[in-house]
C-alpha cells in the first residue's frame, strides 16, 4: 500500500516508471504532465493556477485520494502487493492426537531461511501446505497463517495468477507436450517479462549447472530426468517467480548440487522454509522447527557450534560428491 504522503514527495517520472498504469489515470482525469516529468507530484498539482482550477474544476485533494486509491486498487488486482510481504506467522494447531501445539506463535521474518524437520511421515509436507494455503484453521492441523500479522484477504488465498508461494514440486506433468524452451517461454510470457529471451537462457544456464548431464532447449519435457526436471523447476523458480516465499520440500532426493540450488532460491527479499532430512541443508537455515506427530514440537536456532560443523559437513558433502561423479563415470573408488 502507498499512501498520499508518499505520493506527493515522488517525481513524475520515477511514479511513471514504478507503476505505469498511472499515465491513463492522468488521461481520464485531464491532466496534462507533459514537461513536469522532473516535478514531484505535489509541484505539479500546485502550479496551476486560481483561475486554472476553477475554470478546470481541479479539486487537489480529490485528485490525490483518488488517486492513491486507484494505485493500491491496480496494484493488489497486478498482484504487485507480494511485494510487500514482510513476515508470515505461524499460530498453532493440533498435533495428530488432537493435542494444542507447543508454541505460542512463530514469526518467520523476510531473508530467514527456516529448515523442518523430523521423522518421515510426521508432517513436514504438511506444514508446507498450511503455509502454502495460508490455513485458516481449515486444515487437518486446524493451523492459522498470518501474512504481515494478519489473516490474508481471499484474493491473496485463493487467486491463482497471484500466487503467494513458489511451491517446488518434482511433477511437471502438467506441461506434457510442450519442450523445454516453450515451457519456458510460456512461463515468462504469463509473468509479462520484457527480455523473454535472455530470462529463458539464464534459467536453462541454471538449470544445467544444478544437473548434470546437459539438456538444451529442444529437449520435451517429458524426456527430462527427475533430477533435470527438478533442476529446471528450481531455476524457472529462482529467476522467474516473484513470489516473496519460496517452499521447498526434500531438495536432496533430486541428485542435483543442492547447495547450489539453494543459494539460487534465497534471496534478501524471500522467505525460504525447506523440509529436509539432510544435516548439511537443515544446518545452512538460520533455525529449524522440529516436527513431531503432526505437530511442532520445537524451533531451534543454529548455533556457532552448529555452523562450524557445517563447515566439517560441507567437506564430506564434496568427497560424497567426487565419488558420485566419479561412480557416474564408470571409474573406481580408490581415494578420497
Ligand atoms: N496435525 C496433523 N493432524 C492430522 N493429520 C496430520 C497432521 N500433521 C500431518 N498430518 C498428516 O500426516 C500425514 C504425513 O504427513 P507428511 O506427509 O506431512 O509427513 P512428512 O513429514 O512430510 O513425511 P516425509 O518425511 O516422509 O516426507 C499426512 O497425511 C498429513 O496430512
Ligand atoms: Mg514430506
Amino acid at each position: 500500500m502507498i499512501s498520499i504522503k508518499e505520493l506527493e514527495m515522488k517525481k513524475i517520472k520515477d511514479l511513471e516508471n514504478q507503476y505505469p498504469f498511472i499515465l491513463s489515470f492522468f488521461e481520464n482525469n485531464k491532466l496534462n504532465i507533459e514537461g513536469f516529468e522532473d516535478s514531484t507530484l505535489n509541484e505539479y498539482l500546485n502550479h496551476f493556477t486560481e483561475e486554472e482550477i476553477e475554470e478546470w474544476a481541479i479539486d487537489i485533494p480529490k485528485i490525490k485520494s483518488d488517486l492513491e486509491f486507484y494505485i493500491n486498487q491496480m496494484i493488489q488486482f497486478l498482484g504487485l502487493e507480494k511485494d510487500i510481504i514482510n513476515s508470515i506467522t505461524i499460530l498453532p494447531g493440533k498435533d495428530k492426537y488432537g493435542n494444542k501445539e507447543n508454541f505460542d506463535s512463530l514469526t518467520i521474518k523476510k531473508s530467514e531461511i527456516v529448515s523442518i524437520v523430523g521423522p518421515t511421515g510426521s508432517g513436514k509436507s504438511r506444514l508446507l501446505a498450511d503455509i502454502e494455503w495460508a490455513a485458516n484453521k481449515d486444515t487437518p492441523t486446524e493451523r492459522t497463517i498470518l501474512i504481515n500479522g494478519e489473516i490474508p484477504d481471499y484474493s491473496m488465498r485463493f487467486s491463482t495468477g497471484n500466487k503467494l508461494v513458489a511451491q517446488l514440486s518434482q511433477n511437471m506433468n502438467f506441461v506434457m507436450d510442450l519442450t523445454v524452451g516453450e515451457f519456458l517461454e510460456l512461463h515468462a510470457r504469463s509473468r509479462m517479462v520484457e527480455n523473454e529471451e535472455e530470462v529463458i537462457l539464464k534459467i536453462t544456464e541454471a538449470a544445467n549447472e544444478l544437473a548434470g548431464e546437459k539438456f538444451n532447449l529442444d529437449t520435451p519435457v517429458t524426456g527430462l530426468s527427475g533430477g533435470q526436471s527438478r533442476a529446471l523447476m528450481i531455476a524457472d523458480t529462482a529467476i522467474l517467480s516473484k513470489s516473496p516465499i519460496v517452499l521447498i520440500d526434500e531438495i536432496e532426493n533430486a541428485g542435483i548440487d543442492r547447495k547450489r540450488a539453494l543459494n539460487l532460491l534465497v534471496s534478501e527479499e524471500k522467505i525460504v522454509l525447506m523440509a529436509t532430512h539432510d544435516p548439511n541443508l537443515a544446518l545452512m537455515a538460520d533455525k529449524r522447527i522440529v516436527i513431531k506427530n503432526g505437530g511442532i514440537y520445537k524451533v531451534i536456532e543454529t548455533d556457532s557450534k552448529e555452523k562450524e560443523i557445517l563447515k566439517e559437513l560441507e567437506k564430506m558433502d564434496k568427497i560424497i560428491n567426487s565419488m558420485r561423479t566419479k561412480l557416474r563415470n564408470g571409474e573406481r573408488i580408490n581415494s578420497y
